[in-house]
């Protein structure tokens, strides 16, 4: 299986499609283990002349650990058939199980990037910039904060920490041919 680069101008599909309802794969690599786990809060665009994905993540995943130990990490896009491997990876922990194990994946890399030969399209990302959200960035709608944040997070996304923002530049789109 091999895959072609292309440039994020050459991108042609929904980015709100492909984020709300194909969801990413997003995974990193700690000695030598890669762990990945569904992700579908982000946004792509322009910063700092770059093209940049920010990806909101919960500081009690275990990705976290895997994302603040490399520079970088992928974003992986799956056809349909992949779904069920998709929700395991956005309920289990890879504290417990060996999700790329489990789920049959085959990683492998480029340019030190981790991604699977399985995805249809992966984004090769390099972090830029990590930032917290704190309780005090938010104005004022504790409506708003008190059912995305506090206490354990739930499967339905609400409760539990507050993100942190990983921006990254997109360093590559690699489409499989
Ligand atoms: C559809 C879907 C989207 C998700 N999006 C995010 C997300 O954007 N950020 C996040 O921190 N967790 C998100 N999650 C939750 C994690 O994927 C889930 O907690 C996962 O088990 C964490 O794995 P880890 O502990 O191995 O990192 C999502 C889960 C699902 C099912």
């Amino acid at each position: 299986m091999s895959f072609h680069s292309i440039k994020p101008a050459e991108l042609d599909e929904n980015l709100f499609n492909l984020i709300s309802k194909d969801w990413f794969l997003m995974s990193a690599e700690k000695e030598g283990r890669v762990n990945p786990m569904t992700v579908a809060w982000a946004t792509m665009g322009i910063l700092w002349q770059k093209p940049v994905v920010i990806c909101a993540v919960r500081p009690e995943r275990f990705t976290r650990e895997f994302l603040d130990a490399s520079n970088v990490f992928s974003l992986s896009v799956f056809d349909k058939s992949w779904r069920k491997m998709l929700g395991y990876c956005g309920t289990v922990s890879g504290r417990d199980e060996d999700k790329v194990e489990k789920s049959g994946l085959t990683v492998v890399h480029q340019d030190g990037v981790p991604y699977f030969e399985e995805n249809r399209m992966a984004f090769l990302c390099r972090k830029l910039c990590v930032t917290p959200l704190t309780e005090q960035d938010f104005l004022g709608d504790t409506a708003f904060t008190g059912k995305w944040y506090g206490g354990e997070n739930n499967a339905d996304g609400t409760g539990g920490g507050y993100h942190l923002l990983y921006i990254a530049e997109i360093t590559n789109i690699l489409v499989k041919d």
